[in-house]
């Protein structure tokens, strides 16, 4: 199976199947944050029923079709119950994809996942189930959380009591101002530069464009036009993904970034500009629309650019394969 430089549709726990083994230098990836799979196959059949469930919404949910985290009911036992199941079903399922990603990664690959502060520690887990080792949580710091939640004043105000003024300022939940990325790596055979000398990974770059050496916490990302021009529904700033593309991958088009939750594609198109190889799996057929287009306009705007450039940085257009 032809894999470099490809975007697959379909579900990456059947496609990686089909990738060999020791093949993949990185894997970056933004999967679905769990929240309310409750009975519910998370297949393409759940995703499309999902999205279809929030189109026309007004409200916050609307960007977060996989269940947002906002669900309202009464916290009794039956509440926590459900909830306890549905975070071991999500890290039954990320320890499901979590396995073939483990098997197409080198030794000394990293992966890098992003997921809520409230569920990475079941990634993370089910990652090391896979055979990952964890190596750190990085910071991705981004300004602009809006605390959901009760406000306890309001609360209060609503039932009636009349100094309800006293009890500004208390809420039920923090401003959430970051986002967590659990980075685990595959083991390594005998130490880091063994590894290194026959795979080409083990090592991060470190080195900041200021000199400074590179600690665990990601700010200081703006969105740019393109970003906010997306129609995905989740989309990461193209700036952040090159960030951790250039710390956990070497410098060459020999090395594939894999990300199995492609989305819009701005794990591939940052692998693609900063002149790695890419591997992208998408369960939704339309969002590998949005892929080819991002990763076509990348190409005629490197070709404009450079039209002399040297062409080992200009990849074959992805083929889109629907399996
Ligand atoms: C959070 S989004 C990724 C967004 C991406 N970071 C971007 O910038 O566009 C997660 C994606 O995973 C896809 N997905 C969910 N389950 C999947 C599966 N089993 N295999 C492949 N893709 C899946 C969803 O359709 C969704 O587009």
């Amino acid at each position: 199976m032809e894999f470099k430089n490809k975007v697959f549709s379909g579900d990456c726990r059947e496609i990686l199947r089909d990738i060999p083994e020791n093949s993949i230098s990185a894997c970056i990836t933004d999967p679905p944050y769990n929240y309310e799979f409750i009975g519910h196959k998370w297949d393409a059949n759940e995703v499309k029923r999902r999205l279809a469930k929030v189109k026309d919404s007004k409200t916050l949910v609307k960007n977060i079709p996989y269940g947002s985290g906002l669900a309202g009911g009464v916290r009794n036992a039956r509440w926590y119950q459900r909830n306890r199941e549905n975070i071991m079903d999500y890290q039954k399922w990320c320890a499901e994809w979590g396995a073939e990603v483990y098997r197409v990664c080198k030794p000394g690959a990293v992966i890098a996942v992003f997921n809520s502060t409230r569920t990475m520690a079941h990634v993370q887990v089910a990652l090391e189930d896979a055979g990952f080792y964890a190596r750190d949580t990085l910071v991705y710091r981004r300004h602009s959380g809006i605390p959901k939640g009760d406000n306890l004043a309001s609360a209060l105000k609503q039932k009636g009591i009349s100094d309800y003024q006293n009890e500004e300022g208390w809420h039920s939940c923090l401003r959430n101002e970051w986002e967590a990325i659990v980075v685990l790596q595959k083991p390594l055979e005998e130490n880091y530069i063994n590894t290194y000398l026959k795979y080409g990974v083990s090592y991060f770059y470190t080195r900041n464009t200021d000199g400074s050496f590179q600690s665990n916490i990601i700010e200081n990302i703006q969105k740019n036009e393109e970003d906010k021009q997306q129609v995905h529904c989740t989309v990461k700033p193209l700036a952040l993904m090159e960030k951790l593309i250039e710390m956990f991958t070497p410098k060459s088009d020999e090395h594939i970034v894999l990300d199995p939750f492609a989305g819009s594609g701005t794990t591939l198109v940052a692998a693609k500009k900063l002149g790695r190889s890419y591997l992208g799996i998408e369960i939704v057929p339309e969002y590998i629309e949005i892929i080819n287009k991002r990763l076509s306009k990348l190409k005629r705007e490197t070709r404009e650019l450079s039209p002399l450039s040297d062409q080992s940085y200009i990849q074959q257009p992805s083929q889109l394969s629907m399996l």
